[in-house]
């Protein structure tokens, strides 16, 4: 059965144009409905261009009610916030508890929450100085980048980077990483159980796994020599 995905997205869309070429090449889940908090997003007019159901947001994206009735009307089983920017009302998080993921291009649980969006997030990584950054896939919950990771993906960050190039690294893999994802929850490999952890139905899904994926030390401290020598 082929998920229904809805997106949410506030800018420019360019982790929806990658979830739309990727399901589109591997199936599983389509996308039936674009909507934003802001009736300029280009996310909108790409949505339209393609024939997919695009929608504005009433009240900023304030109105539960109304977001529910436009995900009930597209039969949306699943909600993937990709650079959206508004909390999702409650009532919406909780009809769609463990259907509804977030992309945050920084490692959360650090250089997340309220107002860490954007270029913040990127110039709080580099003012923290550390070494390592990436994209975070995460359940949706009442709070700001909060709920349970489902996956991660590092990043190296360079002693010259700049807020600009940092990002566009880190959105590389936003970009692969968000599908995946997305597909590996559409089609239950993934979920959420009750006590609001994470439930892999395979090891190999299960996060960052695969850098833990070889057992032998040797094999871990060549590919560590091939990143920092030694
Ligand atoms: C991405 O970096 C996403 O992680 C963040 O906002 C940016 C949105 O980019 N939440 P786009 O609109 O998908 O191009």
């Amino acid at each position: 059965m082929t998920a229904r995905i809805a997106v949410f997205a506030s800018g420019r869309g360019s982790n929806l144009h990658a979830l739309y070429a990727h399901l589109e090449r591997a199936g599983g889940a389509e996308i039936v409905l674009v909507a934003s908090d802001r009736a300029s997003s280009e996310a909108l007019t790409w949505a339209r261009g393609r024939g997919i159901a695009a929608s504005t947001l009433d009240s900023g994206g304030n109105d539960a009610n109304g977001i529910l009735h436009i995900l009930s009307a597209s039969r949306a089983d699943y909600v993937v916030l990709a650079g959206y920017l508004r909390l999702v009302p409650p009532e919406v998080v909780r009809a769609f508890r463990g259907r509804m993921l977030n992309v945050h291009p920084a490692l959360l649980p650090a250089f997340g929450g309220p107002g860490m969006y954007g270029a913040r997030v990127h110039r709080a990584v580099l003012a923290s100085g550390t070494r390592l950054s990436g994209p975070t896939v995460h359940f949706v919950d009442e709070i700001y980048d909060h709920g349970a990771i489902i996956a991660q993906w590092p990043v190296p960050v360079f002693s010259d980077d700049t807020e600009s190039t940092l990002a566009s690294r880190v959105l590389r893999a936003e970009h692969l990483l968000l599908p995946r994802v997305t597909r590996l929850v559409a089609s239950g490999r993934i979920r959420l159980n009750e006590d609001g952890r994470i439930a892999a139905a395979e090891p190999q899904h299960d996060g960052a796994a695969f850098l833990f994926a070889t057992p032998e030390d040797d094999a871990l401290a060549e590919s560590m020599a091939s990143a920092i020598g030694g």
